[in-house]
């Protein structure tokens, strides 16, 4: 069976890690790139012996592309992928989606009028460990939850935001919460359940951006549980903690280290589990959202993270902001 053709669309920092994780899933082939600084798209072309294209709409024309996979600033995410889903290429997005809903829905109506498939970046959960939770959860091995909180405590130096000034824009997606934290907030709704309303506190304390550098925020789920986010890309002097944390009456999971890849609690009253993966947490990174990608376009099914998924956590995200900004506390 042929290889399904990737292409990726900006050529910055994470999309190395998409060329690497495209040249290990058999069934997938990088066959071109992209970037509006056309200079970094020929090098990495050359780099890794694939075609580059000049402008967006030379890319699309490609018959050897099925799946546009799309790395640029997270500003440009809907108009690249509304004009991708309308050439008939499928779409896979780096999180988040989109900036504001109206543009989240208007790449989900583009797909589907397209009948093409769009899926989500948002890797952490295909760690085993965490798809492991979250079948904890949804078989009840929780008992009724009580709470859950996920901790961001990361550093992004000056260095951090002179690479890309995007980063440090909250017009352009930057700001700790849509950019760092919403991994975290992902899969704090997707193991809680689905979010009542929320409210925020959110600042600005160091480095000269125009984003909030950290936040907090809490959130009531529809089944009565609460939630806790704290978010900071301000830690001294390097990267703390990431770590997810689920409470109930018959469990509690928490996984922590610098990278949510430490289990460092996982108890249950009625289960003692051989199976979680004991207390390293693998993660094969883009690999599996890559392989997912492929099994999505060659069967005809829906992919982990679609559109509607991929929403939820901007919708949340969009929600902390205007908590913040209104001093409300706002329903979803
Ligand atoms: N899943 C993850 O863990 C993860 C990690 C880092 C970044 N990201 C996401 O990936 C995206 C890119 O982040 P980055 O850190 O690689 O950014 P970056 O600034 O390093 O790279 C972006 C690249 O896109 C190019 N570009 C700008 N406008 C473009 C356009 N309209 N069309 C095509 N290319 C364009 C730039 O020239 C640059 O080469 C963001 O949406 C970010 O949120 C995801």
């Amino acid at each position: 069976m042929d290889k399904v053709g990737f292409a990726v669309a900006g050529c910055g920092s994470i999309a190395v890690k998409h060329f690497a994780a495209i040249s290990q899933v058999a069934s997938a082939q990088l066959k071109a790139v992209y970037d509006t600084n056309l200079e970094k798209a020929r090098q990495l072309a050359k780099q890794y012996g694939v075609a580059y294209a000049e402008t967006f709409s030379e890319l699309l024309k490609r018959d050897d592309i099925q799946v546009v996979d799309i790395c640029a600033p997270s500003a440009f995410h809907a108009e690249l992928a509304k004009a991708a889903a309308r050439a008939g290429k499928h779409v896979l997005v780096e999180k988040p989606m989109a900036l504001t809903l109206e543009d989240a829905d208007e790449m989900i109506e583009a797909c589907n009028k397209a009948g093409v498939k769009l899926s989500v970046i948002l890797q952490n959960r295909y760690k085993p460990a965490v798809a492991r939770l979250k079948k904890a959860v949804d078989d009840g091995d929780f008992g009724k939850l009580t709470h859950g909180t996920a901790t961001v405590r990361w550093n992004r130096n000056w260095d951090y935001y002179q690479y890309s000034s995007w980063r440090g824009k909250t017009s352009m997606g930057g700001g700790v919460l849509i950019n760092q934290a919403i991994h975290n907030i992902d899969l704090l709704q997707w193991l809680m359940g689905e979010v009542d309303s929320v409210f925020a506190f959110t600042a600005h304390r160091l480095l000269n951006i125009n984003a909030e550098d950290v936040a907090v925020g809490v959130i009531q789920f529809k089944n009565g549980a609460l939630g806790t986010v704290e978010a900071a890309s301000t830690i001294y002097p390097r990267n703390l903690e990431e770590s997810i944390n689920i409470f109930g009456e018959k469990g509690t999971v928490i996984i922590g280290g610098i990278r949510a890849d430490q289990v460092l609690v996982w108890e249950f009253a009625e289960k003692n589990y051989a199976d979680f993966g004991g207390s390293k947490v693998e993660t094969k990174g883009h690999i599996p959202v890559i392989e997912d990608m492929v099994r999505s376009v060659r069967e005809n099914t829906r992919p982990a993270v679609d559109g509607e998924e991929g929403r939820r956590s901007l919708e949340i995200v969009l929600a902390f902001h205007e908590s913040a900004r209104t001093g409300k506390v706002i329903k979803i």
